[in-house]
C-alpha cells in the first residue's frame, strides 16, 4: 500500500539511495511522498503531494545532501485525503522525530484524544501522526529510540511497518513490523530499510525479511532485532538472485510491456526444472509435497484476490479435471468474514504474488485454525504467505513491478497445472503416460508464447484495441478454464483503461446481462476447442444476434468465422488454452490504455499490494 525506505550511513549522503529506493516504490502507492534527513541535531523533513517528481523539485537545492541518516514514504492514501499535511514523514514537533508508516492504526482515535489532552498539537489527519506523538512522548521521558517505539506500539491496535529516524542521546534509527513487509540490509558501512527487497538490492543483496512483532534497531554495518517485550531475536540473512536489471524496464516503455514479454521465460523458470518426464510427474522443492500427505485430502479450498483469485479459478478446474478432487474456491475477503466451514481434510491453497496481502494472509491463517494444511503459490520466497504456509510452489516470475499483473498470473496459472498433475499423479487419477503428454504440452507452450508476442501479431491486437478506444464498455466471455481468463481480460482493461468491462460466463449470459448489449458493443469472446467449444459458439451467435461486435481470441476456427475481429492463438490442449488465451488480453488492455493515454504501470487508485484490508 505504501512505500517505506530508511538509511544510517557512516560516510554520509543517504539522501539519493532513498529517492532511488522510492522510485523503485512508488508503484505501491503515490499519491504524496516525503523524505526525512538529520546531519546533526536538527530533523529536516520534505514532503509533497504528487508523484516523486515533485517531490525532487523540493530536494533540488541540494541542501540535505549530506545527511548520514533518513528516512522516506510513497503514500496510498488510507486516513486522509493526499496533501502536503497528511505525506509522511509525520513528527511530533520537536524538530528531533521523524516517522513513515505503512498500514492501518485501528485506534488512532482513542490514542489522539489522550495526546491531544495532554496538550500535543496535530497538524494531520493520519493516523501515522498518533505514532509520531507516542514515541515524541517517550523521548521526552529520557527514553532511548528503540525503547520508545517498543512502548508506543504497545498501545497500538493495527498493522504497521514503521520506520522512525531521531536526533540526540539514545537516537538512531529504528523500524518494526505487524503485518505489512519490511527488509534490512547491512554493509560494513551502513544500514538499509525498505518495504520491498527492491529498494535494498542496489546496495546489498543479502537481506533480512522481518517478521510480526519484530523491531530492529539500525546502525552502519549493524542490526539487531527483537520482539516487543525488547527480546532477543536470530534474524539471519538471505540471498536475492534478483538483481537490479531485473527490476528496470529493461528498455521497453512500460514495466508492464516488459514483464508481457517475460512470459515465456516465466513459464521455463516456473515449470521446467520441475517435470519428471520418466515418470510423467512434477516435484516440488519447498515442504511436503508426497503422495502420502496428497492421498490423504479430501478437498481442496482456495483463497486469493483479484487477478490471483482468476488464477485459482483456472486450479479449480485443472485440479477437478486431473485429481478428481473436489475445488472450493473464494475471495479472501469474503472467506475470512463469512465463518466458513472446512470438511475433512483439506488443503487451503492461498494464491498471491506478493505473499503480503492482507485479505489472502488473514484467510490462510484462518483456513489453518480450522484445521486445514496450507500451501502457497506465491512469488515472493521471504513473504509471510510463504512463511506461513507449509509448503510452497514458488512462481520463479522475478519482481513484477506493473500493478497491473501479467506475468505473475500466467506463472500462477502454469504453477497450478503443475500441482494438477502432481495431485493427480498422487492420486492415481493420471497414469504415467497421461502424465507425460501434459507435461510435454506444457514444455511445447513456449515457442507457441513466443509467436503470440511476435511484432506482427501484437500489432493485430493493437489496431483492434485502438479501434475500440472510446468503447463506453465490453463483455468478455469464457467457459471453463477460459471463464477465469474471461474475468482477467476484463480485470486488464479495467485497471488500466478505467473502463467499464464485464467478464462473465458465456452460458450464464441469457439469464439477464444480454440485455445490456446495444449495438456495436464489442464482446470478447474466448474460445478454444474442447469440451464447450460448441456451447460458446452458440453464446457468440446469441450475442451476434442482438447486435454485439464480436471479438474472437482463441485458437477454436469455428468461432473466428462467426466473429467480426479475430485474434488467433496458437492450438494447445483445453487445459492449456487459459495460459495463451490471456496473453492477447493482456496487449488488448495494454493497447488500448495507451490509446486513451493512461498511466500504464501505475494507474490511478490502485496499489501493488493490498497490505491492508
Ligand atoms: C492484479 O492485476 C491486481 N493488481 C490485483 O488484483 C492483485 O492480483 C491482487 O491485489 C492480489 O495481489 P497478490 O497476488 O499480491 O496477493
Amino acid at each position: 500500500m505504501c512505500g517505506i525506505v530508511g538509511a544510517f550511513s557512516r560516510r554520509g549522503a543517504v539522501l539519493d539511495g532513498m529517492v532511488e529506493g522510492l522510485r523503485v516504490l512508488e508503484y505501491r502507492g503515490y499519491d504524496s511522498c516525503g523524505v526525512a534527513v538529520a546531519d546533526g541535531e536538527r530533523i529536516e523533513i520534505r514532503r509533497k503531494v504528487g508523484r516523486l517528481s515533485e517531490l525532487e523539485k523540493l530536494l533540488a537545492d541540494g541542501a540535505l545532501a549530506g545527511a548520514r541518516i533518513g528516512v522516506g514514504h510513497t503514500r496510498w492514501a488510507t486516513h486522509g485525503a493526499p496533501s502536503d499535511e497528511n505525506a509522511h514523514p509525520h513528527s511530533d514537533g520537536s524538530g528531533r522525530l521523524a516517522l513513515v508508516h505503512n498500514g492501518i492504526i485501528e485506534n488512532y482515535l482513542e490514542l489522539r484524544r489522550e495526546l491531544e489532552a495532554e496538550g500535543r498539537k496535530f497538524s494531520s489527519e493520519t493516523d501515522t501522526e498518533v505514532l509520531s506523538h507516542l514515541v515524541g512522548r517517550e523521548l521526552a521521558r529520557g527514553a532511548k529510540l528503540v525503547d520508545a517505539v517498543r512502548t508506543s506500539l504497545a498501545r497500538v491496535h493495527g498493522y504497521y511497518a514503521i520506520a522512525v529516524m531521531s536526533t540526540g542521546a539514545g537516537g538512531g534509527l529504528v523500524a518494526a513490523r505487524q503485518g505489512p513487509p519490511l527488509v534490512v540490509g547491512v554493509t560494513p558501512d551502513a544500514a538499509y530499510l525498505g518495504s520491498d527487497v527492491l529498494a535494498l538490492l542496489p546496495h546489498t543483496r543479502d537481506v533480512v525479511y522481518l517478521e510480526d512483532g519484530d523491531v530492529v534497531e539500525l546502525s552502519p554495518g549493524h542490526y539487531t532485532v527483537t520482539d516487543l517485550a525488547g527480546k532477543p531475536l536470530e534474524r539471519k540473512p538471505r540471498r536475492i538472485d534478483w538483481n537490479a536489471e531485473q527490476a528496470s524496464k529493461g528498455g521497453y516503455p512500460h514495466f508492464m510491456l516488459k514483464e508481457i514479454h517475460e512470459q515465456p521465460d516465466v513459464l521455463a523458470r516456473t515449470a521446467f526444472d520441475r517435470i519428471l518426464s520418466d515418470s510423467g510427474d512434477v516435484s516440488f522443492e519447498h515442504g511436503d509435497w508426497s503422495d502420502e500427505r496428497l492421498r490423504a485430502l479430501d478437498r481442496v479450498q482456495v483463497i486469493a484476490c483479484g487477478t490471483a483469485l482468476h488464477a485459482g479459478q483456472v486450479a479449480r478446474y485443472l485440479i477437478e479435471q486431473f485429481a478428481r478432487i473436489p475445488v472450493d474456491i473464494d475471495y479472501a475477503s469474503e472467506f475470512r468474514y463469512r465463518d466458513p466451514v472446512l470438511a475433512g481434510r483439506t488443503l487451503a491453497l492461498a494464491v498471491s504474488q506478493s505473499g503480503e496481502t492482507a485479505d489472502t494472509l488473514a484467510a490462510l491463517r484462518l483456513a489453518r485454525q480450522l484445521g486445514a494444511t496450507t500451501a502457497a503459490i506465491c512469488n515472493v520466497m521471504g513473504s509471510t504467505v510463504v512463511r506461513e504456509s507449509e509448503s510452497t510452489i514458488l512462481t520463479h516470475a522475478g519482481p513484477e513491478i506493473g500493478v497491473a499483473s501479467t506475468k505473475a498470473f500466467v506463472a500462477q496459472v502454469v504453477a497450478a497445472f503443475l500441482l494438477a498433475v502432481r495431485l493427480g499423479r498422487a492420486r492415481g487419477t493420471l497414469s504415467v503416460e497421461q502424465g507425460r503428454e501434459l507435461l510435454d504440452e506444457l514444455r511445447r507452450l513456449r515457442p507457441r508464447m513466443e509467436a503470440l508476442l511476435a511484432p506482427a501479431t501484437i500489432e493485430r491486437t493493437a489496431a483492434i484495441a485502438r479501434a475500440h478506444v472510446d468503447a463506453k464498455g465490453f463483455f468478455f466471455l469464457g467457459r471453463g478454464v477460459n471463464f477465469p481468463i474471461a474475468l482477467e481480460g476484463a480485470l486488464k482493461l479495467k485497471e488500466i483503461s478505467y473502463v467499464h468491462a464485464e467478464g462473465y460466463a458465456a452460458g450464464e449470459m441469457k439469464h439477464g446481462p444480454i440485455a445490456l448489449i446495444s449495438k456495436g458493443m464489442p464482446i470478447v469472446v474466448v474460445n478454444a476447442p474442447g469440451a464447450v467449444a460448441d456451447k460458446v459458439r452458440s453464446n457468440l451467435h446469441e450475442v451476434k444476434a442482438r447486435g454485439g461486435h464480436v471479438i474472437s481470441v482463441g485458437s477454436d476456427a469455428a468461432s473466428h468465422e462467426l466473429a467480426d475481429e479475430t485474434i488467433e492463438v496458437p492450438a494447445t490442449i483445453e487445459a492449456l488454452s487459459a495460459v495463451l488465451n490471456v496473453i492477447p488480453l493482456q496487449l488488448f488492455a495494454y493497447h488500448h490504455a495507451l490509446a486513451r493515454g493512461c498511466d500504464i504501470d501505475k494507474p490511478r487508485n490502485l496499489a501493488k499490494s493490498v497490505t491492508v484490508e
